[in-house]
């Protein structure tokens, strides 16, 4: 080809490049949320699956990622081809749901499961559609008809891909590669005290969109005000620049705005509202519309701030009467996932006399998030940046910031939720403190309508126990778990003492009983043992100044490889006010009665 025709096929290459580069900006990735006010089609169910514990449908002999893996769901064309796997005649699981509970031999498993679900689709001229995940433990590597689509590390926040370009009318095939191997420089590492429960323990949902819709968007009261809304809507197509309409129609309140050429645009209204409170949990139908899609929500509106060590909840003090929650279904083993099973955890807290949960030590599933939301619960909600990180690794700190950020993109118009953490009994050391201040501040830019929080260690000082942890100078609210009573002695006598002016929830206390074993109180394992725990505890929070609020440690047994005494434990953690059959324990009552004291003080 002479210059002159080189030159011009550059040019034209540069072109489409700009082209593809300003369509992908306007495709601005990230969360669609919102998503069971969409055009959806689950995908739940049955699907076929192949345990591979050594990658062979990844690799090939010489450990290289092969082209002709199991993502192709091949089948021999003729007797003398070879393939040398089948899904259509493997076993299966159900989806959503972890595979410990669900096959004896997965009970333990570590390791590799492909997962396969077969659909039709008929997407219309002109509409979209994403493959929406809303949570696979722990990496995702996600296949549709034979080319990949992406991978995802997180085993509890949503991802989704757009699949407008691969899917046909018929007989689709979406396959995944999931694996839950703990890794050191994963989040959580390879210690936790809970089951790595792996698999798609999440839906899996289609989402049909017009060609350009409203992917995203943040409605909240602006920072300590109870009638400013500030908020923005994101659009995603190619008309990007459009007018939008956000309304209130309760509140009589209707603003139009344009975005801008990336289909963004900020806005700042004010309104009469009904604020959103436990006891009066009021959602508004919020509707966000442009000429091509509308979507509605439901959003409740409330203000809150920190001032000196008090917590403000539409401007008055609120002491948060409060549990841990881990995401176990109530009624039966393995993961939850059900609005049922969220509906279940939330009215045992509710029942306790709480206004308050900490969902630990993750982001837990939407339908909690939601129903707290409905019930007027307020919510403490947490990445599982857990005891040992490896703080000095940059990639672990992106992985960290991507986690946080996808948790906040999925609730951020969740007025339940007040506290964001982001770290769970991590020892102190200037790398720690470093990469968690460096991500308080971050979160603190990404959501500044709600507080930052980190659950820390007390350390004692003579008669004081005293919540120093250089940690705390980047944090709203201190959080500190502590275990008087149980893991050391009972000196429920000590003096509490900070050198922080915050508020301080104590984000666990507890101690261990085996429901119905009865004995006496320093009988390790009977529930009169745990119900003393309570009773000694609960004098000594009632002296500590700066308490602003408390969730033991937990509404329900749960299963954790770190808790294998036999015929006590039989690896369930037992510091839970419920067992594992949903039978409450002594000490459920103690706090109970003290919470009931707490309410109408
Ligand atoms: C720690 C930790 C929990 C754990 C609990 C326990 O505080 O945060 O995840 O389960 O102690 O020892 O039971």
């Amino acid at each position: 080809m002479n210059r002159k025709g080189q030159i011009v096929k550059r040019s034209f290459l540069l072109v489409v490049m700009f082209v593809l580069v300003m369509v992908a900006a306007v495709n601005a990735g990230g969360l669609i949320t919102n998503v069971d006010n969409r055009d959806i089609t689950e995908l739940d169910g049955i699907w076929n699956i192949i345990v591979d514990p050594f990658e062979n449908g990844f690799y090939d002999y010489r450990y290289k990622e092969y082209s002709w893996g199991f993502f192709k769901d091949a089948k021999p064309r003729n007797e003398y081809e070879m393939v040398e796997y089948s899904f259509d005649d493997s076993e299966t699981l159900q989806v959503p749901g972890d595979w410990n509970s669900q096959k004896e031999k997965l009970f333990f498993y570590e390791g590799n499961i492909w997962y396969r679900k077969k659909f039709d689709y008929e997407l219309a001229e002109g509409k979209r559609l994403f493959v929406y995940f809303g949570a696979v433990n722990y990496e995702a590597v996600v296949y549709l008809n034979g080319s990949k689509l992406g991978v995802h590390t997180g085993g509890y926040t949503p991802f989704v891909f757009e699949i407008t370009d691969k899917v046909r009318k018929g007989n689709n095939t979406l396959v995944l590669k999931v694996d839950n191997t703990r890794q050191h420089n994963a989040i959580p590492t390879v210690m936790s005290d809970w089951w790595n429960y792996g698999g798609i323990t999440r839906r899996v949902l289609l989402i049909e969109e017009a060609g350009t819709f409203v992917r995203d968007y943040k409605i909240q009261l602006a920072k300590g005000s109870q009638k400013n809304i500030d908020g923005w809507v994101q659009l995603d197509g190619a008309k990007a620049e459009q007018e939008v309409t956000v309304s209130i129609p309760e509140a009589g309140v209707s603003k139009s705005f344009t975005t801008n050429e990336k289909g963004y645009a900020k806005f700042n209204f004010d309104a009469n509202l009904e604020l959103w409170e436990p006891g009066s949990p009021k959602l508004y139908k919020v509707v966000v519309k442009c000429g091509t899609d509308t979507i509605e929500d439901k959003i409740g509106f409330r203000s809150l701030e920190v001032k000196g060590s008090d917590i403000l909840l539409n401007g008055k003090s609120v002491f948060l009467r409060g549990i841990c929650i881990h995401e176990e279904a109530p009624l039966r083993h393995g993961r939850a996932y059900l609005k049922e099973d969220a509906e279940v955890l939330l009215g045992w807290a509710k029942d306790l006399n709480c206004n308050f949960v900490r969902l630990a030590h993750y982001p837990h599933n939407e339908f909690m998030t939601r129903t707290a939301d409905e019930m007027g619960i307020l919510v403490w909600s947490e990445i599982p940046l857990y005891w040992t990180i490896q703080w000095e690794n940059k990639e672990v700190y992106n992985n960290a910031v991507k986690m946080l950020d996808e948790m906040v993109a999925r609730d951020k118009n969740k007025a339940s939720i007040i506290l964001w953490s982001v770290s769970n009994e991590t020892p102190v050391s200037e790398p720690r403190t470093k990469f968690l201040g460096s991500l308080a501040d971050y979160t603190r830019e990404l959501d500044p309508t709600r507080l930052v929080t980190a659950a820390m260690e007390k350390h004692t000082r003579g008669n004081n126990v005293e919540i120093a942890d250089p940690l705390g100078e980047y944090l709203d609210v201190l959080g500190c778990n502590e275990y008087i009573g149980w893991y050391e002695g009972d000196n429920f006598g000590k003096q509490w003492v900070t050198p922080y002016d915050k508020p301080l929830i104590m984000s666990e206390l507890g101690g261990g009983a085996l429901q119905g074993y009865h004995g006496g109180e320093r009988v390790r394992w009977t529930e009169e043992f745990q119900d003393r725990v309570y009773k000694g505890q609960i004098p000594m929070l009632k002296n500590i100044s700066f308490l602003r609020g408390v969730s033991p440690w937990i509404l329900r047994d749960f299963m954790s490889p770190r808790r294998p005494l036999p015929y006590i434990q039989d690896y369930y953690n037992r510091k839970g006010l419920i067992s594992e059959r949903g039978i409450k324990k002594q000490a459920f009552y103690t706090l109970q009665e003290w919470y009931k004291e707490k309410s109408e003080e």
